[in-house]
Formats: structure tokens, sequence, C-alpha cells
């Protein structure tokens, strides 16, 4: 594993960050609770100290999948947890929650189903448009004045809503989306990055399409977050994510690695990410996700794959 530090926060986080949305168990692959259980405790084996996971994710599931393989590791004080508020999961259906009195409440729960009495890093998971930033932002800062949060950050703002954010509290993470098929916040991290805020970069492998194991259009449920949520697996992104992943195939061949660590490295080898989250629910895929981190791309591959994914940023 290599590990990097997350901005202003100072912590030393390793590059991959577990995610635990698939875990969580609603919208994505199916696994029982062992299968779950052991892709964390793997990836705490091969060097992951951070996880990150949300109310959202299920309705609490995932994190209570993280308390419970945190007490049965007995390793809390060398994980770095980072959950969020302000958005929750209800009936199937997600809804932005960020007033103060729902904040207060939402990081009680968390602390419950974490089994934990303070959260590592705490994010705005999205902008509530019903809510002032001001208000959303200011439970925050509470929280961490109280001493039941240490680091405070934001995910999928723009840089308009983190400069409002930042007038009530020290922003010290952000959390967008960022990979090969995704580049379009690639000023705005740059931009994140250079206030030494710390960027930990979610959909990394574009929510599995960069594994290379969809080759060919197929049909998901509509609640499946592979086409409610990412824009991959349909027209008209498909068919040019497709062109890319041949140039990842050379390489690939050529390393004998396969196409999923090539998207982590390309992402964890810009200076301006922190650590790339990665969702992936069985001990076999976490330990193939971790040995990214025995090797890197070289400086003209990683050229290449800028100029090849460029043609994305035009859809
Ligand atoms: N802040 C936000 O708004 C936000 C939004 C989205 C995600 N996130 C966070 O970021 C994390 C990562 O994003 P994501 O989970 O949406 O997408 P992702 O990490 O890009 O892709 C996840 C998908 O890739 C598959 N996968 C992972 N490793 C694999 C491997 N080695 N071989 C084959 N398939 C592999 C997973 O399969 P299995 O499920 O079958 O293991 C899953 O289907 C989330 O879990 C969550 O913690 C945050």
């Amino acid at each position: 594993m290599r590990y990097k530090t997350l901005g202003k926060t100072g912590i030393k986080v390793s590059q991959m960050c577990l995610g635990t949305w698939g875990i969580g168990g609603q919208g994505w692959s199916e696994y029982s609770d062992e299968e779950r259980l052991s892709a964390i405790q793997t990836a705490v084996e091969y060097g992951v100290n951070f996880i990150d996971t949300a109310p959202a994710y299920n309705s609490g599931q995932a994190e209570r999948y993280v308390g419970n393989a945190i007490e049965k590791m007995n390793n809390r004080d060398k994980m770095i947890i980072s959950t969020k508020c302000g958005n929750e999961f209800v009936d199937g259906k997600y809804y932005r929650c960020g007033s103060k009195k729902k904040i207060m409440k939402q990081c009680e729960e968390s602390l419950r189903n974490l089994k934990t009495d303070y959260i590592d890093v705490y994010l705005v998971h999205f902008p509530d448009p019903e809510v002032e930033i001001e208000e959303t932002v200011d439970a925050v800062e509470t929280l961490k004045k109280e001493g039941k949060i240490l680091h405070a950050g934001v995910s999928n703002f723009t840089q308009e809503q983190i400069e409002r954010a930042e007038k009530c509290c020290d922003i010290e993470v952000f959390q967008p989306q960022y990979s090969l098929v995704d580049r379009k916040d690639e000023e705005l991290i740059r931009w994140t990055s250079e206030r030494k805020i710390g960027v930990m970069s979610y959909g990394s492998l574009g929510g599995g399409i960069l594994t290379g194991k969809y080759r060919h259009l197929e049909q998901f449920d509509p609640s499946d977050n592979r086409v409610r949520y990412y824009p991959y697996f349909k027209e008209p992104l498909f068919s040019p994510i497709m062109e890319l992943l041949k140039d990842m195939d050379t390489i690939g061949k050529e390393r004998n690695v396969p196409v999923s660590q090539i998207a982590m490295n390309w992402a964890t080898q810009k200076e301006f990410i922190s650590s790339s989250i990665v969702g992936a629910q069985s001990a076999g895929k976490v330990i193939e996700n971790c040995k990214s981190f025995d090797w890197e791309l070289t400086q003209d591959e990683i050229d290449l794959l800028d100029k090849k994914s460029e043609i994305l940023l035009t859809y």
C-alpha cells in the first residue's frame, strides 16, 4: 500500500480508501454478510486504513458493517473513518436533509452504527437545495466543537458552495467524483488541493466499467446504481469508454495487470488526489485493487491516458 497526507488534516491515509456503498447492500450486487465483513478485514490486512461510508448507504447498514468489522478487529485507533450527513435513504429513495436538527441526529446515529465516540472525517454528502449551506455547515462546526467529529468536509459541492461553507467551518476534505471516465471536476479538484483541502475521490472505477468486466451493453434493473447513478453503462458514453479500454488493455497486457489497477494508479498518481475510494464487496476484489500499489504507471502512460480520456469530456 502507498500512503499520502490528506491535505491539512495531516492524517496519513492509504491511497486506496475502501468504499462501502455496495457493502451497504442496496442497488449493487448481493453478497453475504461474511463476504462483506471479510472484504473490510482483508482491506485492512493489505494496508488500507481509510474507510468511506454514509448513513445513506442502505439506511445505516453500511455503517453497521464497518462498526462490526472494526469491533471485531479491535483497531479503532488505527482506522480513519469517513462518514457523511445531509442525505438519507428511505423506502428505496434518496432524500437531501441538510437542516441543523437533522444533522445533529444523523451524527448520533452514525456514532451508534459505527460503535465509536468520534468520526475522523465528517462530510456533507450533497448540498440540500432547500436549506442554506450556512445552516448545514454550522451543524458540522458544532459537532466539531463537541468533539464528535475531528475533521469536516464536503462532497459534490461547487467552488462557490465550498467558499460559502468555508465562512462557517474549516473545510479540510473534499469528496468529488474523479476517474478516467469522469474528469469534469479536475480544475475544481486542483483548486481545492492548492488550498490544502485533502481530496478523496469517488467512483474510481467508474462504478465498475473501468474493470473491463463490461464489454457489451447490459440490461440492469433501473434501481441498480450502475445505471441509476453512473452514466457509463449506456450510450453515448459506453462506446467511447470501450475505445479507451482498448488502450488500457494494451498497457495491461504489456504489464500483465488488470485494467482496474491501471485506473487506480492513473487517479492516485495525480498529485492532487490524496486517496481514491473503491467499492468492492469481496476479499478477492479488494486484494486485486490493493495490488495496484505494487507498481506505478510511467509518465508516458499517464500522458497517453490523459489524452485518450479527454474525448469523454466532450459528451
Ligand atoms: N460522495 C458521494 O456522493 C459518493 C458517490 C458515489 C460513491 N461514493 C463512495 O465511493 C465509493 C466508490 O464508488 P462506487 O462504489 O460507487 O464505484 P466504484 O468503486 O467505481 O465501482 C464499484 C464497482 O466496481 C466493482 N469492482 C471493484 N473492484 C473490482 C475488481 N477488482 N474487479 C471487478 N469489479 C470490481 C464492484 O463490484 P462488487 O460490488 O461486486 O464488489 C462495484 O460493482 C462508494 O462505495 C462510496 O463509498 C461517494
